[in-house]
Formats: C-alpha cells, sequence, structure tokens
C-alpha cells in the first residue's frame, strides 16, 4: 500500500491549515514539508514556527524536505515544531553521517534525499543508517516541474540496493509524480509518493487524491 504525501509548496499559503485539513480528511497519510533557504535552492518558502502551527491541527506524519544549507543548526527547532521524518541533501551536508546520526538523535526518523544528478551509490555507506531515501525526480526548489523519465531506473537501482541488502527503507520520490505516471513509478519500487500540483493543484481535493490511488493500482 503506498503513502501519498501532499507538498504544500502547492498549496494556498493564505488558508494553509483549511488545505491541510482536506488532505488529511482525504486520507493522505503524510504531510510534505519544503523548507527552502534561498541558498541550497533558488526559493524561499517556511521554517519551524509556519510546521509548529500546522502540528496542533493536524495527525499526518510530518515529512520536512530540507532544502537548505546547515541543516544541523535547525534540528532542535525542526524536533520542538514537531516533525517526524526530516530529510537532508546528500549534495548539502560535508558530514553526511553526522546529520543523521543529529536528526535520530533528536528522536525523529532520518531520511536522505538524492537531486536528479547524483547516483544513488553516493548513499551505499549510509543506507544502513537512514529510514528512508527522497530520490528527487524534478530538480529541487519549485513545485509543478516535469517528471524526470531516468528516476525510473534510479527508483529501480535503489530498491535493488535496498532489497539486496535485506534492509527495510521507504522510497519517496518528490517532483512532478501525478495520475498519468504514478504507476510506473510504484511499479519501480516506490512507496511514498509526494505530490505537490497534482494534489493542491486540485479545487476537488478528494477526487485529486481518488484519480491518483486509483492510476497507482493501475485502475
Ligand atoms: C520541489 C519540492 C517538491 C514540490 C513537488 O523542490 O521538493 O516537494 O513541491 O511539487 P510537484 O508535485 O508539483 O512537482
Ligand atoms: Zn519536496
Amino acid at each position: 500500500m503506498i503513502k501519498l504525501a501532499p507538498s504544500i509548496l502547492s498549496a494556498n499559503f493564505a488558508e494553509l491549515l483549511a488545505d491541510c485539513k482536506k488532505a488529511q480528511d482525504a486520507g493522505c497519510e503524510y504531510l510534505h514539508l519544503d523548507v527552502m533557504d534561498g541558498h541550497y535552492v533558488p526559493n524561499i518558502t517556511f521554517g519551524p514556527a509556519v510546521i509548529k502551527s500546522l502540528r496542533k491541527d493536524i495527525d499526518m506524519v510530518f515529512d520536512a524536505h530540507l532544502m537548505i544549507t546547515d541543516p544541523d543548526a535547525y534540528m532542535d527547532a525542526l524536533a520542538d515544531a514537531g516533525c517526524d521524518i526530516v530529510t537532508v541533501h546528500q549534495e548539502a551536508c560535508t558530514h553526511l553521517h553526522r546529520t543523521i546520526q543529529n536528526i535520530k538523535s533528536h528522536g525523529m526518523k532520518a531520511g536522505v534525499v538524492l537531486n536528479p544528478a547524483t547516483p544513488v551509490e553516493t548513499i551505499k555507506h549510509v543506507l544502513c543508517d537512514v529510514d528512508m531515501v527522497l530520490l528527487m525526480s524534478v530538480n529541487p526548489g519549485f513545485g509543478g516541474q516535469a517528471f524526470i523519465p531516468e528516476t525510473i531506473n534510479k527508483i529501480k537501482e535503489l530498491k535493488s540496493m535496498i532489497d539486496e541488502r535485506g534492509l527495510e527503507i521507504d522510497i519517496e520520490v518528490d517532483g512532478g509524480v501525478k495520475a498519468s505516471n504514478i504507476k510506473e513509478v510504484v511499479d519501480a519500487g516506490a512507496n511514498i509518493i509526494v505530490g505537490g500540483s497534482s494534489i493542491f493543484g486540485h479545487d476537488d481535493i478528494n477526487k485529486a487524491v481518488e484519480d491518483l490511488r486509483n492510476a497507482a493500482q493501475g485502475k
């Protein structure tokens, strides 16, 4: 069974809590929180204060995707905000192993993110330390971009690497996933699917979620 992770980057920020409640009521399991600092990526979004204010009224798994240059500096604040999972970019962390341990020492699950051009081999030696790997299927920074097709091979490669070692690690895919390509993404081995424009970009969120789940099952 796949899990859907609506990305609030495509929500209406003036109606943020109401939009999150709609995604929760539609049965989405994760809330994908894209934290951007304008340095690691050319966009600025929100930080721990906004996450904390949503936490009071939302019961979904809070999945914080950090697109920032110094993730360790914000770990206390993210834990205090109520994040359940924190993912950091392999490309942004000089001491990735240390940062993963830092996330876990704050009582949160740890994940690592790979940009489209970064090979899965680069995380081979930290795979046993993470709960989730997030594969970017677009270059990070903006919602609504087109899915990069090579991601499918990358998901398969990562899935084999995880299975060969008998590990239990979630594979999340982020960027450009919609009803027309979700089945391919899931069949390749992903089990957590981020949807920004494919969920919050629709007026009827229930219908958007139903369409994605049906498409994932080939219906
Ligand atoms: C991009 C973000 C994504 C984005 C996905 O940097 O990490 O989570 O919101 O949006 P869609 O699904 O519209 O590509
Ligand atoms: Zn994201």
